[in-house]
């Protein structure tokens, strides 16, 4: 059966198109985009009227927790999520159990995302065996196995002699690096910005020093080997100045913002409330005006979630004892929507090019494209739609949300991969 969507206004960031155009699938390929395509009876009509269409949405951070935590989320209850808040590709983190730091684990993974999960998954290798910054993990292996990039995320590489080396040793391969930027001596048991947020709190401090060194370590060491380097869940005015300077040098360094840290800040934590609680801390409301900035100039080039699930009772403890983290992608875009577009801060077409086409390309994933000829990934957003968010409808098994209880605007109705329906919101009739 073909699949014709109707009337809804098309938003294409690498054409930087937005316009109302139908759009008619065949099998797994967009076949035809036109003003008006007519039915016929081998169509089955979705009317996307008022409704707006993106390329799939691609996130290449979040934490899909299998193996070995999936009490946490699983890839099949992980890849759902991501299927209902608008993404049809995601980059796993390598920190499960065992860690993703051999082809074997890649492997499961890959089949398990074959068999279990309804969006693409790509697995991150690890840049160190069981992410101890130690010893080197079998780069080639993990290239041969297709691995997308490196981290250790959740931990720093701290021995700069063995980063460096792991950055000449992948040169063959030009997979990139994915920094977690975190001077673990610095940090120590910290876990709120020093600041505002541990004055007002008395928790341990997470200096902004910690990030800001590493970001510049590691700019300096992309420097040195020429390897890629994409610093991860950026959230200093510090961090985004050294990824200014790098970028003015023409150094091959990229960045990524949470929705999070463009959203919240480290006044949230005087709540206690653990869903604030995440690695990086919340900062300060200078950083996250910096944020905005870097995202508007293009210095920072992407929005990752960091979706970061925890079972309900690991969080459920008092703040000082609760894991870190944030599981963020099914309220993403509209996150992003109501504080950024909303708001005047970033355009639509910014927007869901930071969200699609730009994250794919730096991780060099297959892109895609509102255009005859291509897959199938696409998502149909009503951008009219405010809701609360609840955490009855969350399907991730994290149900660590900051936004629970918030009215959001932006929610995605339709997520379609390769010409397949994975998720509809209940009440968009898709057969009329
Ligand atoms: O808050 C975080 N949680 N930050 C990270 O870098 C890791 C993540 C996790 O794995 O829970």
């Amino acid at each position: 059966m073909k699949i014709l969507i109707k009337n809804g206004i098309v938003v294409e960031p690498i054409k930087k198109l937005t316009d109302k155009m139908d759009i008619l699938i065949e099998e797994n390929k967009i076949t035809r985009m036109a003003e008006e395509i007519e039915i016929t009876e081998d169509m089955q009509v979705v009317d996307a009227s008022e409704k707006h269409i993106f390329p799939g949405l691609v996130d290449i951070h979040v934490h899909l927790r299998e193996p070995g935590y999936e009490h946490k989320e699983t890839i099949y209850s992980g890849t759902r999520a991501a299927a209902k808040g608008g993404f049809t590709s995601i980059c796993c983190m390598p920190n499960t159990d065992p860690v993703a730091d051999n082809s074997s684990v890649i492997r499961f993974i890959q089949h398990r995302a074959a068999d279990e999960g309804v969006v693409k998954v790509f697995p991150i290798g690890a840049i160190s065996k069981k992410l101890e910054g130690q010893e080197i993990s079998e780069i080639g292996m993990l290239a041969e196995a297709g691995v997308v990039a490196l981290s250790d995320d959740g931990n720093t590489v701290m021995n700069s002699g063995v980063m460096r080396r792991a950055m000449e040793y992948a040169t063959p391969w030009n997979l990139p690096f994915i920094s977690h930027c975190e001077d673990q001596n610095l940090v120590d048991n910290g876990m709120v910005n020093e600041g505002y947020a541990s004055l007002m709190t008395g928790l341990p401090v997470y200096p902004k020093a910690a990030e800001e060194t590493i970001i510049a370590r590691d700019i300096a060491l992309a420097e040195l080997t020429g390897a890629k380097l994409h610093i991860a869940h950026l959230t200093t005015k510090g961090g985004v100045e050294l990824v200014r300077q790098a970028k003015a040098k023409g150094l091959p360094v990229t960045a990524e913002v949470t929705p999070h840290h463009l959203a919240l800040s480290e006044e949230d934590v005087l709540s206690f409330d653990t869903s604030y609680k995440v690695n990086p801390p919340l900062r300060s409301k200078e950083d996250v005006t910096a944020l905005i900035e870097g995202l508007q100039d293009g210095t920072i080039d992407i929005i990752a979630t960091d979706h970061a699930p925890h079972a309900y009772e690991e969080k459920m403890v008092e703040f000082i004892y609760a894991p870190f983290g944030i599981a963020g992608i099914e309220t993403a875009l509209p996150v992003i929507y109501t504080y950024l577009v909303k708001d005047g801060k970033l355009s639509l077409l910014e927007m869901v090019e930071k969200m699609s086409s730009k994250p794919a390309e730096i991780l060099g994933l297959p892109v895609s494209k509102l255009s005859e000829g291509e897959n199938a990934d696409l998502i149909i957003v009503d951008l009219d739609r405010e809701l609360e968010v609840e955490i009855k409808d969350l399907v991730s098994k994290g149900k660590n949300n900051p936004f629970i209880g918030q009215r959001l605007t932006g929610w995605p109705v339709m997520t379609m991969v390769n010409g397949k329906v994975v998720y509809q919101r209940s009440g968009f009739n898709a057969s009329n």
